[in-house]
């Protein structure tokens, strides 16, 4: 239903996307997508490309007036750090990225390779998840996430949505506990100190979804399957877990799944989220919950071996200027893919060409689910 396509550089003129199948009518608040953006920049030990970088979205067609007219968006970033052509050939590629495979498979450069493999990328999907967050809004439905582990440091203390809300602001690492966070920055310190490099682990809710997203008739339509792949997309994400996740393995059937309960005002519900608000391939109508683990940065100061792809000769690999951790922006990167799949998901379901009709056949569906 809803699909976009990116295309850029990470040393490029521009990034841009274009986002087609959003329904007419949407307000458009550029001012909301450019805090997303900020917050994606932020982060305790990023590299120097975000003091360069000041990342403010142009709308290229789709847009009338501030609102969508139902034609595809162009969303269009500026990079300031635009030198593509100026910077050197690599020749020794670095483990971890997509250097060596691309080069071989593509017959091309390392330069060529790791300029679209950057997860500089992430900022115009980022702006586009945040376009996704407003349409989402329009139904009440809320994405967020927060960093829960770096290196050993690790948040163990369940939070609820408010909480998450509330206690990330100000935090250098998206993280709720100001006690859990002095640990993550030292163990990104520590990384720093040894010129190594540290991953983590962060969590996405979304709040307000309906039941029946996503189905289980058909591989591809499993909402879980689809945010996972969305997420797996992620540079440096290696594993995807939904509610207890990994846990399920050693969870006796009778403490790992949701019991049903029914209320006369507000229908079925579950006291726990163990499924993490997908069950079948369907949202369950409990809060969406989900988790991405991202591999330490693949970028060392202290250089893995590799081989000069000119002779054939170890080498240590080659070096480009590089973050230490980006797992708080991870979060935020997270929280606009999620933000995507779910709109998708709505407009699957729901349908329209204006963002009235949707509404209408949300409403409807809503009343149909709460008497049933
Ligand atoms: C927000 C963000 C920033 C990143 N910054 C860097 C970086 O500065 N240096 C680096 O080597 N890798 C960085 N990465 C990770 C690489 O882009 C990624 O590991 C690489 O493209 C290979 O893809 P894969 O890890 O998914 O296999 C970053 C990832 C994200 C999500």
């Amino acid at each position: 239903m809803l699909q976009f396509l990116t295309c850029g550089e990470s040393h490029g003129k521009y990034l841009t996307a274009i986002l087609e199948g959003m329904p007419s009518g949407l307000e458009v608040d550029p001012d909301f997508i450019n805090r997303e953006l900020a917050r994606r920049q932020q982060g305790f030990g990023r590299g120097g490309r975000q003091k360069i970088e000041k990342d403010e979205i142009e709308f290229t067609g789709g847009v009338y007036q501030g609102k969508t007219t139902g034609a595809p968006v162009g969303f269009l970033l500026q990079n300031e750090d635009f030198k593509i052509n100026e910077l050197p050939q690599l020749f020794r590629p670095r483990p971890g990225h997509a250097d060596l495979a691309g080069a071989l498979k593509y017959r091309e450069g390392i330069r060529e390779i790791l300029e679209r493999a950057s997860a500089r990328e992430t900022a115009i999907r980022t702006a586009v998840g945040a376009f996704c967050k407003l349409f989402l809004l329009e139904f009440e439905i809320e994405v967020t996430g927060h960093v829960i582990q770096i290196g050993k440091a690790k948040l163990e203390e369940e939070v609820s949505f408010d909480q998450i809300l509330k206690r990330r602001e100000g935090s250098e690492v998206n993280c709720v506990s100001r006690e859990i966070e002095r640990h993550m920055i030292a163990e990104i310190q520590r990384a720093m100190k040894n010129k190594d490099t540290v991953g983590g682990k962060y969590e996405i809710r979304a709040r307000g979804v309906p039941i029946g997203l996503g189905s289980h008739v058909h591989y591809k339509r499993k909402l879980d399957g689809r945010i996972a792949q969305a997420l797996m997309s992620m540079q440096s994400v290696k594993a995807v877990e939904f509610g207890i996740g990994a846990l399920e393995a050693e969870t006796p059937g009778s403490e790992a799944h949701d019991e049903i309960f029914y209320d006369a005002k507000g229908g079925y519900y579950h006291k726990t989220n163990r499924a993490g608000g997908i069950t079948g391939g369907m949202t369950n109508g409990a809060e969406i919950l989900v988790r991405a683990t991202m591999k330490p940065i693949s970028t060392l100061r202290r250089e893995l071996r590799s081989v000069n792809m000119k002779t054939k000769k170890e080498e240590k690999a080659d070096f480009e200027r590089s973050d230490v951790c980006a797992v708080p922006a991870g979060s935020v990167i997270g929280e606009a893919i999620v933000a995507f799949e779910i709109a998708d998901a709505m407009l699957e379901k729901f349908g329209g060409d204006s963002l009235l009709e949707t509404k209408r056949n949300y409403e409807g569906y809503l009343k149909q689910v709460k008497t049933q």
